[in-house]
Protein backbone atom coordinates (compact mmCIF):
# COMPACT_ATOMS: atom_id res chain seq x y z
CA UNK A 1 0.00 0.00 0.00
CA UNK A 2 1.51 3.51 -0.63
CA UNK A 3 1.08 5.82 1.59
CA UNK A 4 0.16 9.13 0.79
CA UNK A 5 0.46 12.73 2.78
CA UNK A 6 -0.70 16.15 2.18
CA UNK A 7 -3.76 16.48 0.05
CA UNK A 8 -3.98 15.24 -4.04
CA UNK A 9 -3.62 17.60 -6.26
CA UNK A 10 -6.62 17.27 -8.58
CA UNK A 11 -5.65 19.49 -11.33
CA UNK A 12 -7.64 18.17 -14.23
CA UNK A 13 -10.19 20.63 -16.38
CA UNK A 14 -12.64 18.98 -14.01
CA UNK A 15 -13.99 18.07 -12.39
CA UNK A 16 -12.60 20.72 -9.92
CA UNK A 17 -11.39 20.89 -6.24
CA UNK A 18 -14.91 21.26 -4.34
CA UNK A 19 -14.56 24.26 -1.51
CA UNK A 20 -14.95 23.14 1.92
CA UNK A 21 -18.03 25.76 2.21
CA UNK A 22 -19.55 24.02 -0.24
CA UNK A 23 -18.88 20.68 0.85
CA UNK A 24 -20.55 21.56 3.97
CA UNK A 25 -23.63 23.14 2.43
CA UNK A 26 -24.12 19.40 0.44
CA UNK A 27 -23.49 17.85 4.08
CA UNK A 28 -27.45 18.36 5.33
CA UNK A 29 -30.08 15.52 5.85
CA UNK A 30 -31.97 14.86 2.87
CA UNK A 31 -35.27 16.60 2.36
CA UNK A 32 -38.70 15.95 0.99
CA UNK A 33 -38.54 16.87 -2.62
CA UNK A 34 -42.19 17.72 -2.80
CA UNK A 35 -42.18 19.45 0.55
CA UNK A 36 -42.18 23.17 1.42
CA UNK A 37 -38.49 23.53 2.39
CA UNK A 38 -37.34 22.49 -1.12
CA UNK A 39 -39.76 24.68 -3.17
CA UNK A 40 -38.12 27.65 -1.19
CA UNK A 41 -34.70 25.69 -2.19
CA UNK A 42 -35.41 25.28 -5.61
CA UNK A 43 -36.93 28.66 -6.24
CA UNK A 44 -33.82 30.19 -5.69
CA UNK A 45 -31.75 28.58 -7.24
CA UNK A 46 -33.42 28.36 -10.42
CA UNK A 47 -33.23 32.31 -9.81
CA UNK A 48 -30.04 32.71 -8.54
CA UNK A 49 -28.66 30.77 -11.73
CA UNK A 50 -29.60 33.45 -14.51
CA UNK A 51 -27.38 35.44 -12.62
CA UNK A 52 -24.38 33.05 -13.89
CA UNK A 53 -25.68 32.74 -17.31
CA UNK A 54 -26.34 36.49 -17.52
CA UNK A 55 -30.02 36.04 -18.84
CA UNK A 56 -33.46 36.92 -17.75
CA UNK A 57 -34.48 33.44 -19.06
CA UNK A 58 -35.51 30.41 -17.70
CA UNK A 59 -32.51 28.17 -16.85
CA UNK A 60 -33.53 24.38 -16.47
CA UNK A 61 -31.38 22.69 -13.99
CA UNK A 62 -30.92 18.56 -15.02
CA UNK A 63 -29.89 16.17 -12.36
CA UNK A 64 -27.31 14.74 -15.44
CA UNK A 65 -24.20 15.09 -16.25
CA UNK A 66 -23.32 17.77 -19.02
CA UNK A 67 -24.05 15.05 -22.28
CA UNK A 68 -27.94 14.75 -20.81
CA UNK A 69 -27.93 18.58 -21.68
CA UNK A 70 -26.31 18.63 -24.81
CA UNK A 71 -28.89 16.02 -25.65
CA UNK A 72 -32.14 18.44 -24.19
CA UNK A 73 -30.69 21.22 -25.97
CA UNK A 74 -30.94 19.01 -29.82
CA UNK A 75 -34.00 17.21 -28.76
CA UNK A 76 -36.17 19.81 -27.54
CA UNK A 77 -35.39 21.85 -30.73
CA UNK A 78 -34.93 19.82 -33.69
CA UNK A 79 -36.38 16.84 -35.49
CA UNK A 80 -35.02 14.00 -37.19
CA UNK A 81 -33.64 15.25 -40.68
CA UNK A 82 -33.07 18.71 -39.53
CA UNK A 83 -29.62 20.08 -40.30
CA UNK A 84 -26.83 21.55 -37.63
CA UNK A 85 -24.16 22.94 -38.18
CA UNK A 86 -21.14 21.89 -36.08
CA UNK A 87 -17.34 22.53 -36.04
CA UNK A 88 -14.98 19.92 -35.05
CA UNK A 89 -12.74 22.11 -32.92
CA UNK A 90 -11.74 19.38 -30.42
CA UNK A 91 -12.94 16.22 -28.45
CA UNK A 92 -15.87 17.65 -26.75
CA UNK A 93 -17.36 19.63 -30.02
CA UNK A 94 -16.71 15.93 -31.96
CA UNK A 95 -18.62 13.84 -29.40
CA UNK A 96 -21.91 16.54 -29.14
CA UNK A 97 -22.13 16.11 -32.92
CA UNK A 98 -22.00 12.24 -32.68
CA UNK A 99 -24.79 12.46 -30.09
CA UNK A 100 -26.62 14.83 -32.63
CA UNK A 101 -26.07 12.30 -35.13
CA UNK A 102 -27.63 9.42 -32.93
CA UNK A 103 -30.45 11.31 -32.95
CA UNK A 104 -31.06 11.22 -36.99
CA UNK A 105 -30.00 15.13 -36.80
CA UNK A 106 -28.22 16.03 -40.49
CA UNK A 107 -25.09 17.13 -39.34
CA UNK A 108 -22.43 19.77 -41.32
CA UNK A 109 -19.75 19.25 -39.63
CA UNK A 110 -16.55 21.93 -40.38
CA UNK A 111 -13.20 19.65 -39.44
CA UNK A 112 -10.73 21.89 -37.18
CA UNK A 113 -7.16 21.38 -37.01
CA UNK A 114 -7.68 21.33 -33.17
CA UNK A 115 -5.79 23.87 -32.49
CA UNK A 116 -8.46 26.85 -33.15
CA UNK A 117 -11.75 27.31 -32.21
CA UNK A 118 -14.61 28.12 -34.80
CA UNK A 119 -13.83 30.88 -37.00
CA UNK A 120 -16.78 33.56 -37.62
CA UNK A 121 -16.24 34.30 -41.13
CA UNK A 122 -16.79 30.28 -42.11
CA UNK A 123 -19.84 30.36 -40.23
CA UNK A 124 -20.92 33.71 -42.63
CA UNK A 125 -19.74 32.02 -45.33
CA UNK A 126 -21.79 28.54 -44.80
CA UNK A 127 -24.79 30.58 -43.91
CA UNK A 128 -24.85 33.00 -46.71
CA UNK A 129 -24.33 29.98 -48.66
CA UNK A 130 -27.61 28.40 -47.40
CA UNK A 131 -30.49 30.50 -49.41
CA UNK A 132 -33.09 27.90 -47.91
CA UNK A 133 -32.54 28.20 -44.71
CA UNK A 134 -32.27 24.42 -44.18
CA UNK A 135 -29.38 24.76 -40.98
CA UNK A 136 -32.21 24.88 -37.97
CA UNK A 137 -29.01 25.27 -35.70
CA UNK A 138 -25.66 26.10 -35.11
CA UNK A 139 -23.70 24.95 -32.45
CA UNK A 140 -20.29 25.64 -30.92
CA UNK A 141 -18.54 24.93 -27.52
CA UNK A 142 -17.15 28.06 -26.08
CA UNK A 143 -14.20 26.36 -23.93
CA UNK A 144 -13.38 23.44 -26.25
CA UNK A 145 -12.16 21.54 -22.87
CA UNK A 146 -9.41 18.95 -24.57
CA UNK A 147 -7.48 21.64 -26.17
CA UNK A 148 -7.87 25.19 -24.03
CA UNK A 149 -8.96 27.01 -27.27
CA UNK A 150 -11.94 29.47 -26.63
CA UNK A 151 -14.29 30.17 -29.32
CA UNK A 152 -15.22 33.97 -30.11
CA UNK A 153 -19.02 33.42 -28.97
CA UNK A 154 -19.84 37.22 -29.75
CA UNK A 155 -17.87 37.07 -32.71
CA UNK A 156 -19.86 34.09 -34.21
CA UNK A 157 -22.88 35.56 -33.18
CA UNK A 158 -22.65 38.46 -35.16
CA UNK A 159 -21.47 36.12 -38.09
CA UNK A 160 -24.58 34.46 -37.91
CA UNK A 161 -26.54 37.80 -37.55
CA UNK A 162 -24.57 39.39 -40.71
CA UNK A 163 -25.35 35.92 -42.92
CA UNK A 164 -29.14 37.19 -41.49
CA UNK A 165 -29.66 33.67 -40.81
CA UNK A 166 -32.37 32.33 -38.41
CA UNK A 167 -30.81 29.18 -37.05
CA UNK A 168 -30.74 28.56 -33.57
CA UNK A 169 -27.36 29.38 -31.50
CA UNK A 170 -26.22 26.77 -28.98
CA UNK A 171 -23.43 27.39 -27.08
CA UNK A 172 -21.42 24.48 -24.68
CA UNK A 173 -20.40 26.68 -22.08
CA UNK A 174 -19.43 23.52 -19.65
CA UNK A 175 -16.55 24.18 -19.02
CA UNK A 176 -16.49 28.05 -19.51
CA UNK A 177 -19.26 29.04 -17.08
CA UNK A 178 -18.04 30.62 -14.02
CA UNK A 179 -14.41 31.15 -15.37
CA UNK A 180 -14.76 32.78 -18.51
CA UNK A 181 -16.93 35.63 -19.24
CA UNK A 182 -20.32 34.49 -20.81
CA UNK A 183 -23.52 36.39 -21.79
CA UNK A 184 -26.87 33.96 -22.93
CA UNK A 185 -29.19 37.05 -23.70
CA UNK A 186 -26.30 39.57 -24.82
CA UNK A 187 -25.20 37.32 -27.28
CA UNK A 188 -28.58 36.21 -28.28
CA UNK A 189 -27.88 32.54 -27.88
CA UNK A 190 -30.43 30.14 -27.99
CA UNK A 191 -29.37 27.07 -25.76
CA UNK A 192 -26.65 27.19 -23.41
CA UNK A 193 -25.24 23.90 -21.76
CA UNK A 194 -23.53 23.63 -18.91
CA UNK A 195 -22.04 21.88 -15.73
CA UNK A 196 -21.66 21.64 -12.32
CA UNK A 197 -18.19 20.04 -12.25
CA UNK A 198 -16.07 22.69 -13.54
CA UNK A 199 -16.23 26.63 -12.70
CA UNK A 200 -18.97 26.20 -10.29
CA UNK A 201 -17.26 24.10 -7.82
CA UNK A 202 -19.49 21.39 -7.48
CA UNK A 203 -19.24 17.80 -7.62
CA UNK A 204 -20.60 16.03 -11.11
CA UNK A 205 -24.54 15.31 -11.37
CA UNK A 206 -25.99 18.39 -12.41
CA UNK A 207 -26.37 20.01 -16.06
CA UNK A 208 -28.35 23.23 -17.07
CA UNK A 209 -29.95 24.60 -20.46
CA UNK A 210 -30.61 28.40 -20.64
CA UNK A 211 -32.96 28.96 -23.06
CA UNK A 212 -34.39 31.84 -25.19
CA UNK A 213 -38.08 32.60 -26.41
CA UNK A 214 -36.68 31.45 -29.72
CA UNK A 215 -36.09 28.31 -28.70
CA UNK A 216 -38.83 27.85 -26.69
CA UNK A 217 -40.94 28.89 -29.13
CA UNK A 218 -39.33 25.94 -31.38
CA UNK A 219 -39.41 23.10 -28.50
CA UNK A 220 -43.02 23.52 -29.12
CA UNK A 221 -42.65 22.11 -32.89
CA UNK A 222 -40.46 19.68 -32.62
CA UNK A 223 -41.64 16.00 -33.51
CA UNK A 224 -38.25 14.35 -31.60
CA UNK A 225 -39.37 11.30 -28.82
CA UNK A 226 -38.83 13.20 -25.95
CA UNK A 227 -39.66 12.27 -22.71
CA UNK A 228 -37.00 12.93 -19.43
CA UNK A 229 -35.61 16.23 -21.16
CA UNK A 230 -38.94 17.94 -21.78
CA UNK A 231 -38.35 21.87 -20.87
CA UNK A 232 -42.19 22.57 -21.08
CA UNK A 233 -42.90 19.70 -17.73
CA UNK A 234 -39.77 21.16 -16.15
CA UNK A 235 -40.68 25.21 -16.38
CA UNK A 236 -44.18 24.42 -15.73
CA UNK A 237 -43.17 22.37 -12.39
CA UNK A 238 -40.39 25.04 -11.94
CA UNK A 239 -43.07 27.71 -11.00
CA UNK A 240 -43.54 26.89 -7.75
CA UNK A 241 -39.68 25.52 -7.22
CA UNK A 242 -40.11 21.60 -8.02
CA UNK A 243 -39.45 18.94 -10.30
CA UNK A 244 -41.14 17.08 -12.40
CA UNK A 245 -39.12 14.43 -11.18
CA UNK A 246 -37.02 13.65 -8.13
CA UNK A 247 -34.32 16.21 -8.26
CA UNK A 248 -30.50 15.90 -6.79
CA UNK A 249 -31.86 17.86 -3.64
CA UNK A 250 -28.08 18.23 -1.97
CA UNK A 251 -26.45 19.48 -4.92
CA UNK A 252 -28.69 22.25 -5.19
CA UNK A 253 -27.53 22.92 -1.48
CA UNK A 254 -24.14 23.14 -3.20
CA UNK A 255 -25.05 25.03 -5.84
CA UNK A 256 -26.75 27.57 -4.33
CA UNK A 257 -23.54 28.26 -1.83
CA UNK A 258 -21.48 28.05 -5.02
CA UNK A 259 -23.55 30.91 -6.73
CA UNK A 260 -22.94 33.05 -3.34
CA UNK A 261 -18.99 32.59 -3.54
CA UNK A 262 -18.86 33.34 -6.90
CA UNK A 263 -21.05 36.72 -6.95
CA UNK A 264 -19.20 37.29 -2.78
CA UNK A 265 -15.96 37.53 -5.18
CA UNK A 266 -17.68 39.38 -7.92
CA UNK A 267 -17.68 37.66 -12.04
CA UNK A 268 -15.74 40.56 -13.41
CA UNK A 269 -12.78 39.07 -10.44
CA UNK A 270 -13.69 35.33 -11.40
CA UNK A 271 -12.73 35.68 -14.84
CA UNK A 272 -9.93 38.12 -14.17
CA UNK A 273 -8.16 35.49 -11.61
CA UNK A 274 -8.59 32.99 -14.13
CA UNK A 275 -6.79 34.71 -17.50
CA UNK A 276 -4.24 36.32 -14.88
CA UNK A 277 -3.73 32.22 -14.09
CA UNK A 278 -3.90 31.17 -17.82
CA UNK A 279 -1.04 33.35 -18.37
CA UNK A 280 1.05 32.41 -15.79
CA UNK A 281 0.76 28.90 -17.11
CA UNK A 282 1.58 29.72 -20.54
CA UNK A 283 4.62 31.72 -19.64
CA UNK A 284 5.41 29.00 -17.36
CA UNK A 285 5.21 26.33 -20.56
CA UNK A 286 7.40 28.58 -22.74
CA UNK A 287 10.33 28.68 -20.31
CA UNK A 288 10.09 24.98 -20.07
CA UNK A 289 10.99 24.87 -23.85
CA UNK A 290 7.39 23.67 -24.62
CA UNK A 291 4.46 24.30 -26.76
CA UNK A 292 0.95 25.33 -25.61
CA UNK A 293 -1.66 23.67 -28.13
CA UNK A 294 -3.74 26.82 -28.61
CA UNK A 295 -2.72 28.81 -31.42
CA UNK A 296 -4.36 32.11 -31.41
CA UNK A 297 -3.37 34.49 -28.64
CA UNK A 298 -7.24 35.91 -28.76
CA UNK A 299 -8.45 32.31 -28.39
CA UNK A 300 -6.24 31.22 -25.40
CA UNK A 301 -8.04 29.53 -22.43
CA UNK A 302 -8.40 30.97 -18.85
CA UNK A 303 -10.08 27.79 -17.66
CA UNK A 304 -7.03 25.25 -18.75
CA UNK A 305 -4.03 25.23 -20.99
CA UNK A 306 -2.89 21.96 -23.00
CA UNK A 307 0.70 21.54 -23.09
CA UNK A 308 1.96 19.50 -26.30
CA UNK A 309 4.98 16.99 -25.43
CA UNK A 310 7.89 17.03 -27.72
CA UNK A 311 8.27 14.53 -29.74
CA UNK A 312 9.45 10.94 -28.45
CA UNK A 313 7.77 12.11 -25.37
CA UNK A 314 4.29 9.98 -23.83
CA UNK A 315 1.92 12.71 -22.36
CA UNK A 316 0.40 9.58 -20.35
CA UNK A 317 3.45 8.30 -19.56
CA UNK A 318 4.59 11.63 -18.12
CA UNK A 319 1.26 11.88 -16.02
CA UNK A 320 1.33 8.75 -14.47
CA UNK A 321 4.95 9.71 -12.82
CA UNK A 322 3.96 13.09 -11.78
CA UNK A 323 0.63 11.30 -10.09
CA UNK A 324 2.67 8.47 -8.34
CA UNK A 325 5.43 10.68 -7.42
CA UNK A 326 3.67 13.48 -6.42
CA UNK A 327 -0.36 12.71 -6.04
CA UNK A 328 -1.06 14.99 -8.70
CA UNK A 329 -3.64 14.12 -11.25
CA UNK A 330 -3.38 16.19 -14.73
CA UNK A 331 -5.74 15.79 -17.39
CA UNK A 332 -5.01 13.48 -20.21
CA UNK A 333 -4.89 13.76 -24.27
CA UNK A 334 -8.60 13.08 -25.64
CA UNK A 335 -8.72 11.63 -28.93
CA UNK A 336 -6.90 13.18 -31.88
CA UNK A 337 -4.02 14.67 -29.06
CA UNK A 338 -4.05 11.40 -26.56
CA UNK A 339 -0.59 10.97 -25.85
CA UNK A 340 0.60 13.86 -27.45
CA UNK A 341 -0.42 16.39 -25.33
CA UNK A 342 -1.60 16.98 -20.97
CA UNK A 343 -3.76 19.95 -19.48
CA UNK A 344 -3.15 21.38 -16.63
CA UNK A 345 -6.55 22.33 -14.98
CA UNK A 346 -6.28 26.04 -13.40
CA UNK A 347 -10.11 26.76 -13.06
CA UNK A 348 -13.18 26.79 -10.13
CA UNK A 349 -11.56 26.93 -6.55
CA UNK A 350 -7.59 28.01 -7.24
CA UNK A 351 -5.37 30.60 -6.21
CA UNK A 352 -2.06 32.07 -6.65
CA UNK A 353 -0.19 28.96 -3.97
CA UNK A 354 -2.45 26.00 -5.92
CA UNK A 355 -0.61 26.98 -9.30
CA UNK A 356 2.69 27.51 -7.96
CA UNK A 357 2.03 23.66 -6.58
CA UNK A 358 0.72 22.75 -9.60
CA UNK A 359 3.16 23.91 -11.71
CA UNK A 360 6.35 23.07 -9.30
CA UNK A 361 4.62 19.31 -9.78
CA UNK A 362 4.88 19.77 -13.55
CA UNK A 363 8.69 20.91 -13.39
CA UNK A 364 9.94 18.06 -11.24
CA UNK A 365 7.80 15.57 -13.30
CA UNK A 366 9.86 16.90 -16.92
CA UNK A 367 13.03 17.20 -15.45
CA UNK A 368 12.20 12.99 -14.21
CA UNK A 369 10.74 12.32 -17.62
CA UNK A 370 14.21 13.09 -19.07
CA UNK A 371 13.47 16.76 -20.24
CA UNK A 372 16.63 18.17 -18.15
CA UNK A 373 16.14 21.63 -19.60
CA UNK A 374 12.61 22.28 -18.44
CA UNK A 375 13.75 24.79 -15.77
CA UNK A 376 12.55 28.31 -15.16
CA UNK A 377 8.84 27.35 -15.29
CA UNK A 378 7.47 28.31 -12.03
CA UNK A 379 10.01 31.14 -12.09
CA UNK A 380 8.66 32.44 -15.03
CA UNK A 381 4.69 32.08 -13.78
CA UNK A 382 5.70 33.68 -10.26
CA UNK A 383 7.54 36.71 -11.74
CA UNK A 384 4.12 37.60 -13.63
CA UNK A 385 2.14 36.63 -10.87
CA UNK A 386 3.90 39.32 -8.76
CA UNK A 387 4.01 41.91 -11.77
CA UNK A 388 0.18 41.02 -12.62
CA UNK A 389 -1.16 42.30 -8.92
CA UNK A 390 -5.11 41.50 -8.69
CA UNK A 391 -6.85 44.41 -8.30
C1 LIG B 1 -16.81 21.21 -23.05
C2 LIG B 1 -17.45 19.94 -22.55
N1 LIG B 1 -18.59 19.55 -23.09
C3 LIG B 1 -19.22 18.43 -22.68
C4 LIG B 1 -18.68 17.63 -21.70
C5 LIG B 1 -19.39 16.38 -21.30
O1 LIG B 1 -19.89 16.55 -20.01
P1 LIG B 1 -20.12 15.30 -19.02
O2 LIG B 1 -18.87 14.51 -19.00
O3 LIG B 1 -20.46 15.98 -17.70
O4 LIG B 1 -21.28 14.53 -19.54
C6 LIG B 1 -17.48 18.00 -21.11
C7 LIG B 1 -16.87 17.16 -20.06
O5 LIG B 1 -15.77 17.37 -19.63
C8 LIG B 1 -16.86 19.18 -21.55
O6 LIG B 1 -15.69 19.58 -21.01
Amino acid sequence: MTIRTGRHFLQIPGPTNVPDRVMRAIDMPVIDHRGPEFAALGKEVLAALKSIFKTEKPVIIFPASGTGAWEAALVNTLSPGDKVLMFETGQFAAQWSSLAERHRLDIELVPGDWRHGVEPTVVEERLRADANHEIKAVCAVHNETSTGVVTRIKAVRDAIDAAGHPALFMVDTISSLGSIDYRHDEWKVDVSVGGSQKGLMLPPGLSFNAISDKALAASGRNTMLLSYWRWDDMLKTNESGFFPYTPATNLLYGLKESITMLHEEGLENVFARHARHGEATRRAVRAWGLEVLAANPEEFSGALTAVLMPDGHDADAFRKLVLERFDMSLGTGLGKVAGKVFRIGHLGHFNDLTLAGTLSGVEMGLRLTGLHNARGGVDAALDYLAEAQVG
